[in-house]
């Protein structure tokens, strides 16, 4: 038999075995974290909830993630988004699918086996509605569509409804735009097509490229500032560039100012935190799901200026940030400068049984710090 059908098998197996539960062990009461391990749901099941974010409302904190499955088709989104709460960061109760890919309609963007990846959820205070943003591939176009969607829900855990997908921003120049690069060069812009992706990205090349039809939009998340105003990180530019988008008072769509930042410097995974009115961005370099060192920055302004810091992990495998790559920062309620890092440690072979690498983040003179730990829990903070 050849290693396809073996591999194909083996997934059907595990699948039905996985959705008979005869994988869940004994469900366990947590009272530290355990970077790297199993991390078992109320149900004793492994949480799947990859590439996730987490919001605090009404005294709990609810972990949107990615539903993997087994098996290399587990990379795409045959599921769904998947919903856990918890009141102290530990325990993890399955709240279940927030966000249902279609399995009816083969014409829909989310269409089962469309790429839904690095799900965030915001609460929007005027409309009262939740709003979550993710990064969302078109089914069968690999990663080339580089969209990202939008969903909406009147409930935290959801039903989610999908509204559309957009590529941000066409027809709008960044607000820190220079003249060279809105301008098309001497000989065209073909003349660039000899320099290195970073070159290319730095000299405008893909930003005048997607001018016209929106820019592109893979790894994000969503910040929600102190005054209210949403919005959208996002790898763009074939992962060159992150962009800063600002959102609409309803979060659902874009106002058109947006900015770029550092142009050329290949990024992905952005995670960003405000502590004493200063932002921080942490991000990964771009390698796919292997893992590579983390870099961070600081800004007085979400605008800008960013200045590069260098990688946040310190110690042992700390240059493929131990064996991870950065999804969000949680802060911690009633904790002073509490900051979660929480990383995922991707298996694209195996997807659902990915781990989540949750580490403190430590404040030093000029910046952060990230050390790893086997076991840690909240007091860490005190
Ligand atoms: C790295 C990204 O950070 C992940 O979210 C995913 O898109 C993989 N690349 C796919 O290779």
């Amino acid at each position: 038999m050849s290693d396809t059908k073996v591999n194909f098998i083996f997934a059907v197996l595990f699948s039905v075995a996985l959705a008979c539960g005869l994988f869940a062990q004994e469900a366990k009461v947590y009272n530290s974290f355990h970077p790297g391990d199993l991390w078992l749901d109320n149900n004793g099941i492994h949480i799947n909830a990859h590439g996730g974010g987490i919001l605090f409302r009404d005294g709990s904190y609810y972990w949107f993630g990615e539903h993997k499955i087994s098996g290399r088709q587990g990379n795409k989104a045959q599921v769904g988004v998947h919903c856990y709460s918890s009141t102290d960061l530990y325990n993890w109760k399955d709240e279940g699918i927030a966000l249902s890919v279609d399995t009816t309609d083969e014409n829909s963007e989310i269409t089962k086996g469309c790429v839904i990846e690095r799900p965030k959820v915001v609460f929007n205070e005027k409309t009262k509605k939740y709003v979550m943003w993710f990064h969302l591939e078109l089914k069968g176009q690999g990663y080339s569509a580089a969209r990202c969607g939008v969903a909406v829900s009147d409930n935290v855990t959801g039903p989610y409804q999908y509204l559309r997908s957009y590529r941000p921003n066409p027809n709008k120049w960044p607000v820190n735009a220079t003249e060279k690069d809105t301008t098309i060069p001497e000989g065209g812009d073909t003349t660039l097509l000899k320099l290195s992706g970073n070159e290319r990205a730095a000299a405008g090349y893909y930003l005048r490229r997607d001018y016209p039809f929106g820019q592109m939009s893979r790894d994000m998340t969503v910040f929600v500032d102190d005054d209210g105003k949403a919005y959208l990180i996002y790898a763009s530019e074939e992962n060159y560039t992150m962009h800063i988008a600002e959102l609409s008072p309803d979060y659902t769509s874009f106002t058109g100012k947006w900015y770029r930042l550092f142009p050329g410097g290949h990024r992905e995974a952005p995670a960003i935190f405000k502590r004493n009115g200063i932002y921080y961005l942490i991000t990964s370099g771009c390698t796919g799901w292997a893992p590579n060192a983390a870099r961070f920055a600081v800004a007085p302004s979400l605008f800008g200026p960013w200045e590069e810091k260098g990688n946040p992990c310190i110690g042992k495998e700390s240059e493929i940030t131990f064996n991870s790559q950065s999804a969000f920062v949680l802060p911690v309620r009633n904790k002073k400068d509490a900051f979660i890092f929480m990383a995922d440690r991707w298996k694209p072979e195996n997807p659902i049984d990915g781990r989540y690498v949750w580490l403190p983040i430590e404040f030093i003179d000029d910046g952060i710090r990230i050390q790893w730990s086997d076991e840690w829990s909240l007091d860490f903070f005190d």
